[in-house]
């Protein structure tokens, strides 16, 4: 029941019975106090919601995988700040000041849907959050289309048509992300690959096995003198063989212009699984085990690409790096390492890897003589003199 003056009492009649019939209510029109209470308070939380939406999927903006991904999150983050906007300034004309709505906002004395402001951890929480979310929200704003209040009604005439857009944002994102790219010929020649190579690992397994199986298990073709060791080795290294020069020629023969950087990863990747067991240290970088470069000087360079690479911190995080190529050297008294690492990041294939090299000089003190980098800027030392 809507408590207003006696006077009043006539208006609010005849307010009511316009409502009644369907009839709309523009700004300058007469309202009753707390018609116009109710609908600050509303269009007020609608309004922080829009806001607090965009934080947590503003933050994925830099870290989009793709340029497209991220035209289309810069998109709808501009989409749902314009909403805040849109609706402030309906909450403005209904008397509250933009400053007293931010102010109440940040102190926590007004509301907004929390189900706008959950966290997002990976970039499947912002596809879940544009195609789930927003799906939901729409379903709840379009019944706003029929409210009384035209100022707000048209607003969300806008409002829906956008955000029916950013379901279909999200719904891309979700079925990329499942697996709903099209068909690429290279999956069952990359299926074909990795049987290769288990089949020839449990090759070289019996192979490497053979004294322990003709102890344990003589029923076993070797032990039982159904095949030699020089079968064995020759089939098992033989699949191995094969599967690298299929996977090499897949990297060689696949889409985009950087086949020959893909096969130097492919090759690092391979030679690293086969041989180069990785050795622990500090440093962020691995290199092989067998490498001549101390410790000491893997954790100064990587020290040289935190320092002078421009990678963000989250995203030296995600990449990794290897010292494909060390060498060592002495010239005169002094002892040189040139380390070239590769660097990429192992989920976002449409980045191509980048190349560092770098030279250090041990003359008793460890400095950094030369750095150089594809890619990404590494800045070089003051005193560029490569030994
Ligand atoms: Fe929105
Ligand atoms: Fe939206």
């Amino acid at each position: 029941m809507i408590a207003v003056p006696a006077s009043d009492m006539t208006r609010l009649e005849a307010f009511l019975a316009h409502i009644a019939s369907g009839g709309k209510v523009e700004a300058t029109d007469w309202m009753p106090e707390e018609y116009r209470a109710a609908l600050l308070r509303f269009i007020e939380m609608h309004a922080n919601s829009e806001l607090m939406g965009v934080l947590p999927e503003r933050e994925w903006i830099m870290r989009a995988p793709s340029l497209q991904r991220k035209l289309a999150l810069t998109a709808k983050v501009q989409d749902e700040v314009g909403h805040a906007q849109l609706l402030y300034r309906l909450a403005e004309d209904l008397g509250k000041s933009r400053a007293q709505m931010m102010d109440d906002l940040l102190a926590g004395r007004t509301k907004f849907h929390n189900v706008f402001h959950y966290p997002t951890h990976s970039w499947g929480d912002v596809g879940v959050i544009a195609w789930l979310v927003d799906a939901a929200a729409i379903l709840s704003q379009k019944a706003l289309l029929g409210t009384s209040y035209s100022p707000y009604a048209r607003t969300m005439q806008r409002i829906c048509w956008e955000e029916s857009f950013h379901i279909k944002h999200g719904y891309d994102i979700v079925v990329t992300l499942a697996g709903g790219a099209s068909f690429d010929t290279r999956v069952p020649l990359l299926m074909v690959a990795l049987s290769l190579f288990y089949v020839g690992g449990m090759f070289l397994n019996d192979g490497f096995d053979r004294e322990v199986d003709a102890r344990e298990r003589p029923e076993r073709p070797l032990p039982s003198g159904r095949a030699t060791p020089r079968e064995v080795f020759a089939i098992g290294f033989g699949l191995l063989a094969a599967g690298l020069v299929l996977l090499a020629t897949m990297a060689w023969l696949g889409p985009g212009p950087h086949a020959v950087r893909r096969l130097v990863t492919l090759v690092s990747i391979l030679s690293g699984l086969a041989s180069l067991a990785p050795v622990p240290t500090d440093a962020g970088i691995l290199f092989a085990r067998d490498t001549t470069v101390p410790p000491s000087v893997q954790e100064f360079a990587w020290r040289m690409i935190e320092k002078r690479c421009s990678y963000q911190s989250y995203e030296r995080g995600q990449r990794s790096f290897w010292a494909y190529e060390a060498r060592t050297r002495r010239v005169a008294a002094d002892i040189v390492y040139s380390i070239n690492i590769l660097s990429e990041v192992t989920w976002k294939k449409t980045e191509p890897p980048a190349i560092i090299n770098m030279i250090v000089v041990d003359d008793g003190r460890m400095r950094l003589a030369a750095i150089r980098s594809s890619f990404i800027p590494c800045a070089s030392p003051p005193e560029f003199a490569v030994p």
